[in-house]
């Protein structure tokens, strides 16, 4: 997710968010999860504090411009009927 630099801190991305899990819960979605590059705080902050929790590192997931990179995998339980 990208919020444009002259908008951040003015809740854009937590609205962004809030409002995907609202749309997927609707849709019968009950997880999501993301993949964030761990130096990006910014982005983990924002989606721990919507409700995503940390499940660990994929290690080495894949290249970019020829660089072995990690990710962090985060995911977040929707409302799940009992
Ligand atoms: C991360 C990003 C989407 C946040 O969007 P935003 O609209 O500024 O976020 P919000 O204002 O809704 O902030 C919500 C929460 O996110 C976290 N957060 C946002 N910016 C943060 C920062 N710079 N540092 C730490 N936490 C931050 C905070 O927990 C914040 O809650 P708080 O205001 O109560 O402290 C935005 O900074 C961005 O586009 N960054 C670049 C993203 C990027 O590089 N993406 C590539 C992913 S691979």
């Amino acid at each position: 997710m990208y919020v444009d630099p002259n908008h951040r801190g003015q809740g854009i991305g937590n609205q962004l968010i809030t409002r995907c899990h609202a749309t997927a819960g609707e849709q019968g979605f009950w997880k999501l999860i993301a993949k964030i590059f761990p130096e990006n705080e910014s982005s983990l902050e924002l989606f721990r504090s919507t409700g995503y929790r940390d499940v660990g590192i994929h290690a080495k997931h894949g290249q970019l411009d020829g660089q072995w990179r990690d990710v962090c995998l985060l995911e977040v339980l929707l409302h799940i009927e009992k």
